[in-house]
Order: structure tokens, then C-alpha cells, then sequence
């Protein structure tokens, strides 16, 4: 369990897996966070990846969301990226920038991590200025990174943060 100054970070289980699907499946989330027509077996695959820590995100005792992360296992190039969505209900609160700092908080303390990416859609603004405030970095456009609901390649912006970087 690792608490924010709004929000818990708890380990996910099966029974959050048709609220979060219900996260997902708000057109404000699935804009930016696909993931086929099955998104409850979606969100079950998140969980059942090994390589994946997967977090509740609650506030006030509810779920409103999740927090994910994954270690570049070669040591020389280690690092933690994230993954984050929030129920639109809560968004703009500063909930989705406190369950970031919380999670890289745990990273550096816990793990050593020094280094953090995150890689929202290049035309995702809310999220990128989000991730600004808490200290990521723009470093560049992944040009045709991603795959959209329209079929089409979409560019990415690959952020990132250095420990010493973390704001507020
Ligand atoms: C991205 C996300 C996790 C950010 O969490 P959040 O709690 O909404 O963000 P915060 O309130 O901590 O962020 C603060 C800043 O983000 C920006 N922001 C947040 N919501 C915004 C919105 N709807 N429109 C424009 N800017 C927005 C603002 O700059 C805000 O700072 P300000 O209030 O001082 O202006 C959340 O909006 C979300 O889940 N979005 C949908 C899914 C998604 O895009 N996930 C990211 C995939 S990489």
C-alpha cells in the first residue's frame, strides 16, 4: 500500500477488473488507452503479465483507476516506464499527478530506480501537461508509434524524468 496526499496505490486483484474495465471503456480514457473490443480481458491481461506491476489508484475509499509500471531489465540501461488512467470523474484534480510521484517516490526508494518514461500520444495535451508538472521531460515525437481506433499510425511523445527532477 503506498499512500499519496490524495491517493492509495494498492495492489490490483481480480475483483477490480470490471470497475476498471468500466474506467476504460468512458470514451475520455479509451481515446488514449485502447485496447480491443474485450477491454475487461484487456485489463485481465495487464494483470496476468509478470513483467507488469499493475496498482489500484483509490481516493476517498474509491477506485478511480490504475498506475502501471515495468524495469528495463538490462542493467545498463535501467529504467521504469509508467502507464496511467484516471475514472474523467476525478481528472484535473492533481489525483493522476499524485499517484505519479507517489509510484516514482516508491521506485527510487525501493528499487534504485534513477530514471522514468512515460510515452503519451503527441497529440494527448492533458496528459503531457500533466506528466510536465511532475517533472517529465519532453525528449522527443516516436513519429508513427502507435496504432489508432481509425487504423491508422499516430505519433508519441517519449518523456522522462531523473529522480532529482520529481516536483511537488
Ligand atoms: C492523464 C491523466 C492520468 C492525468 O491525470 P489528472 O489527475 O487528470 O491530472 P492532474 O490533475 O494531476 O494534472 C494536472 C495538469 O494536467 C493538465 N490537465 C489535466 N486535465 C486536463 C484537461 N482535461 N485538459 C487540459 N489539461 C489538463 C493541466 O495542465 C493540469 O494542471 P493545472 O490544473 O494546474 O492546469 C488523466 O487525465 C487521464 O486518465 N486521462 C485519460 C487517460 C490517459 O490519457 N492516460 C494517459 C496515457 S499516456
Amino acid at each position: 500500500m503506498l499512500r499519496g496526499r490524495a491517493v492509495t496505490l494498492r495492489p490490483v486483484t481480480d475483483a477490480d477488473v470490471p470497475a476498471l474495465s468500466a474506467i476504460r471503456a468512458a470514451p475520455e480514457v479509451r481515446r488514449w488507452w485502447r485496447g480491443g473490443d474485450d477491454l475487461a480481458a484487456s485489463v485481465r491481461a495487464d494483470l496476468a503479465d509478470d513483467a507488469l506491476t499493475v496498482y489500484a489508484v483509490e481516493h476517498d475509499g474509491r477506485l478511480v483507476g490504475a498506475i502501471q509500471w515495468y524495469a528495463e531489465t538490462d542493467p545498463d540501461y535501467r529504467h521504469a516506464s509508467l502507464d496511467v488512467f484516471l475514472d474523467p470523474a476525478v481528472r484535473g484534480s492533481g489525483l493522476g499527478g499524485d499517484a505519479i510521484r507517489t509510484l516514482v517516490r516508491h521506485l527510487v526508494d525501493e528499487y534504485g530506480h534513477h530514471r522514468f518514461t512515460i510515452d503519451p500520444a503527441a497529440a494527448n495535451t492533458a496528459a503531457i501537461r500533466a506528466y510536465a508538472k511532475v517533472g517529465f521531460r519532453p525528449v522527443g515525437i516516436m513519429r508513427r508509434y502507435e496504432r489508432g481506433a481509425d487504423g491508422r499510425w499516430h505519433d508519441a511523445l517519449l518523456m522522462d524524468l531523473l529522480a532529482e527532477d520529481l516536483s511537488g
